[in-house]
């Protein structure tokens, strides 16, 4: 039965970043938006997003290699590209180098940047520096909540930063804020999920909200360019 007007949540406020997810108010309370904060996002390189990669790592400029996994991989990038959170809000690219997953990776954060959401997309390490540097200038807390409430956040080459106690907690922070919160979150890695700290790797692998993808496929960096078919990629957004 639909509910009566009057017991429905009021929309987000227009314009607020919580205001496409169909649960402004309710999120919006978990979530300090700031609009003046917000707006720092609106530059690729406050997002973390590298300018090279805007027209070399995207949707269209991927190349079908007929590898099952990385298939699946593509798909499921796409499908989070476009906003589709129905299957999960986290996506799990698994795999080992050049396979193509901080392209897919980036291609996302692109997409979602370009249709004005609030974007962090970092290495791990350098995520991890960052807030490390933020103790130094006063800007830690402003730089983790950041990251914990962005729309969409990417954590690329998860498992590289040195497995210390600091690094793993704040890890786990982000990470499970953003599992409680449903918030949707990217992440890529070279390592398996027995490497990972058990909490993260739980969270990460949780069937009713993330998709993992382990891809199987040789270095595309150094592959001939004739195994590849389809070039020119998939032009469909
Ligand atoms: N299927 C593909 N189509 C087009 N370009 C690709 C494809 N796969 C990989 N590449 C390109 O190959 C290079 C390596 O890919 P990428 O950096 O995404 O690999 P990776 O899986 O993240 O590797 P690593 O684990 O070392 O970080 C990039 O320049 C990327 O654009
Ligand atoms: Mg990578």
């Amino acid at each position: 039965m639909p509910a009566a007007a009057s017991n429905m949540a009021p929309e987000a406020e227009a314009g607020s970043p919580y205001d496409y997810y169909g649960c402004g108010p309710r999120l919006k309370r978990l979530t300090t938006w700031e609009p003046e904060r917000w707006k720092n996002l609106r530059d690729p390189r406050m997002a973390g997003l590298p300018a090279a990669t805007r027209e070399a790592m995207r949707l269209h400029t991927w190349q079908e290699r007929d590898i099952p996994s990385l298939r699946e991989a593509y798909f499921a990038a796409r499908n989070l590209a476009r906003g589709n959170l129905s299957w999960g809000n986290f996506l799990v690219l698994a795999g080992p180098t050049g396979t193509g997953k901080t392209h897919l990776a980036a291609a996302i954060a692109w997409e979602w940047f370009e249709d004005g959401c609030s974007v962090v997309f970092a290495r791990m390490d350098d995520l991890l520096d960052g807030l490390r540097a933020g103790y130094e200038n006063s800007t830690y807390r402003q730089r983790l909540e950041i990251t914990r409430r962005c729309e969409l956040l990417v954590l690329d080459d998860l498992g590289t930063e040195a497995a210390k106690d600091w690094a793993e907690e704040k890890v786990d922070r982000i990470i499970d804020w953003r599992y409680i919160n449903r918030l949707p979150l990217v992440v890529t890695t070279n390592v398996r999920g027995d490497e990972l700290a058990p909490r993260i790797a739980s969270r990460l692998a949780d069937r009713s909200c993330s998709i993992v993808i382990q891809i199987e496929a040789t270095d595309y960096r150094t592959e001939e360019p004739k195994g590849r078919i389809n070039q020119g990629g998939d032009k469909e957004k």
